[in-house]
């Protein structure tokens, strides 16, 4: 059986993941990198954030939120594959929730849900976590100042 070799869009273009005994990537990374969930911007969004992690790359969230509950979640990143993989499944795991329970999102669930992420990568997964982390903060600041301004009127 023949090796494949996958090239990946990202950062780093040029980027591989060579599938067979030195496959770096899980089919779960590899099939997100492929066909990225939620990627893009979500109109009318509740909450926005953009996070920089310690790699220098950038990751954006949007979040719709209806009587409490994501029911919209969308991202982008300039960063690696780990990192669209790690925002899919933040964004797949964030719709759903209510919004409270959002920031529980744990790195490792992240990692589980991937079927795991090269050592050099597992960063990718907290920049995911926190990126969705600050976005539900921006959704609560925004709602307490809409709240603050329909008490004031
Ligand atoms: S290496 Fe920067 S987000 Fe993955």
């Amino acid at each position: 059986m023949g090796r494949e070799t996958v090239i990946l869009k990202g950062k780093s273009s040029g980027e591989r993941a060579e599938a067979g005994t030195e496959e770096k990537f899980s089919r779960t990374v590899l099939e997100l990198a492929r066909h990225p969930k939620n990627m893009g911007k979500v109109e009318d969004a509740d909450g926005f954030a953009t996070v920089t992690g310690p790699c220098g790359d950038t990751m954006s969230m949007w979040l719709k939120v209806e009587e409490g509950v994501i029911v919209g979640a969308g991202f982008t990143t300039d960063g690696c594959t780990s990192s669209i993989a790690s925002a899919s499944m933040a964004t797949m795991m964030a719709k759903g929730r209510r919004i409270d329970e959002a920031p529980r999102v744990r790195p490792e669930e992240i990692l589980d849900a991937l079927g795991g992420l090269p050592e050099e990568n597992r960063h990718c997964a907290l920049l995911a976590v926190n990126t969705l982390a600050a976005s539900v903060r921006d959704c609560r600041e925004r709602r307490r100042k809409r709240d603050g301004m329909e008490t004031a009127g």
